[in-house]
This record gives C-alpha cells, structure tokens and sequence, in this order.
C-alpha cells in the first residue's frame, strides 16, 4: 500500500494532508425539522495515522466519517483528500475515488449473503477492472492476510461474527486503499473477538501503513489508537494525541472546549 506508515514521511509528495476538513456542516433535512448533525468540524489527518472518533450516540460520528468517505456531501465547508476538494466533484468522480482510495467497514459487515468469502473480495476488484486470474490472487492473499486462508469458500452464514468482520476488511482493501474507514467494527462482537480485530486493524496500520479512521464505542478499542477525536453535538470538543499515554480514561473525557483537532 501506499502509505509510509507513523514512522515515515506523514505528508504526500503534493505535501498536502491526507484527509482534511474545513468547517464542515451537515444538516439532515426530514419535512419541517432539521438535524445539525455536524456544526463546523475542522480537522486534519495524515498519511498513516490511526484514529478513533468517540462520543455519545447521535453526536454525528457517522455522519462524520460519511464525510470523510465521500459517501455523503457536507451542507457547507470542505472536505479535501489529498488536497482535492471532493465536495466539488461529480458522483461519477467521487464514486472512482471511493474505490480507488477509501475502504468501509460497518458494524454489520454487509457482506452479500450468497456470495462465498473470496467472491465478496473480488467484487471491488471486478468494478476497478481487475482481470479474472490476478483478481483471485489477489482475494486469496488477502484472506490469507486477515487469517482466513482456510474458509474462502465459506459463506457470511458459515462464518463467525469475528470471521465475516474479517471477510469485510479484505473486501475493504481490495483495491489498496489509503483510508480504512471502519464505524463500529467491533460494535457487533465480543470483546476477545472485537480485540483480535481491532489487533488486524492496527496490523494493517503499522505494517502497511493505512490510514485508519475507526469510530468507536468502545474504550478498548480507542485506547489502541494514537489519537482521539472526541465528538459532541457534531463538535470536535477535543483532539487527543497518543491517548495510550495519558490513559483511557483522560483521554475519553472532553477537558476542554474548542477546535482541539
Ligand atoms: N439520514 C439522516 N436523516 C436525518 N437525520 C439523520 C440522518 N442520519 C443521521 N441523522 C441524525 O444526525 C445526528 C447524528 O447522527 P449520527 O448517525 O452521525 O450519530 P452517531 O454519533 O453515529 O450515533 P450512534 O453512536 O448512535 O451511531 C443524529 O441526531 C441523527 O438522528
Ligand atoms: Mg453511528
């Protein structure tokens, strides 16, 4: 993959940051009542980074990362990945750079339930135009990666929570994104299994240097990140660097307020 992990050179050679936002805004319109779900969110992230995005339910963390994965457009401000600003492209580009750059992971996995593990895979290779033969390499090494070299064939019914959550993560780096975007990866898990994934997600981090954006629930998990983003009422409140150092507990609570991204 492309990135060069925490260790090395965190700004592209356009020395642009990987994901930045620029007073983002997201208001959900339904008939005469309107939703802030997002009130002027500032951040940057950098190539390589590993973060967690925290807080309480409905404080727009989905919503946030949405953003971040040019699935949804923010009502104002600017989202620039790679300095391009992608609240200004057209479906069609946003939709090219989704598969070429950003992977997701859901809560629920989404895998289709007929398709057998290394089909799931190859489905994101397919749509970039990889062909037949070096599309199956690929899902094989992939599976193998995540630790399923030997339920390829299994489909969502034949697998574990654990396994499936696994199944989306090789469908999610399919075409070696540079973000992995994950809402509530282990929200659907035990806590040993929810821990082995979040211990594949940091792999994948520190070995293949992809950024990893995660929100989370869970202070096990956003103890594993270098950096949490603590959201309230679609606010950053407060931006924790190397929450591990400072302890779970501190970095989980907003001190102060303000754009601390
Ligand atoms: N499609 C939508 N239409 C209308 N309102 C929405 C929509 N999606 C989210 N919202 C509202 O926006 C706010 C933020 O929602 P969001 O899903 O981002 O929160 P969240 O922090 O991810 O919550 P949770 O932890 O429960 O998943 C909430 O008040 C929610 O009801
Ligand atoms: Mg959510």
């Amino acid at each position: 993959m492309k990135g060069k992990g925490e260790g090395g050179k965190a700004r592209g050679e356009e020395g642009f940051p990987l994901v930045k936002l620029v007073d983002v805004h997201k208001v959900y319109k339904l008939g005469e009542v309107e939703v802030h779900a997002l009130r002027g969110v500032n951040l940057e992230v950098e190539r390589g980074e590993f973060v967690a995005i925290v807080g309480p339910s409905g404080s727009g963390k989905s919503t946030l990362l949405n953003m971040i994965g040019a699935m949804d457009r923010p009502t104002k401000g600017q989202v620039f990945i790679e300095g391009q600003d992608i609240t200004k492209m057209s479906d069609k580009e946003r939709a090219k750079l989704r598969l070429e750059k950003i992977g997701f992971v859901f809560q629920q996995y989404h895998l289709i339930p007929w398709l057998p593990a290394i089909k799931s895979v190859e489905i994101p290779l397919m749509i970039a135009g990889v062909p037949p033969k070096e599309r199956r390499k690929r899902a094989e090494a992939l599976l193998h990666e995540v630790g399923l070299g030997d339920r390829m064939w299994h489909k969502p019914s034949e697998l574990s929570g654990g396994e499936q959550q696994r199944v989306a993560i090789a469908r999610a780096l399919a075409n070696e994104p540079e973000i992995l975007l994950a809402d509530e990866p282990t929200g659907n898990l035990d806590t040993k299994t929810g821990a082995e994934i979040v211990k594949l997600i940091r792999r994948l981090n520190e070995e293949k240097g992809v950024t990893c954006i995660i929100v989370t629930h869970d202070l096990e998990v956003a103890a594993a990140a270098r950096r949490v983003l603590y959201l309230r009422d679609g606010r950053i409140v407060r931006g924790q660097p190397l929450a591990a150092k400072v302890g779970k507990e501190k970095a989980l609570r907003p001190e102060e307020e303000g754009e601390g991204a």
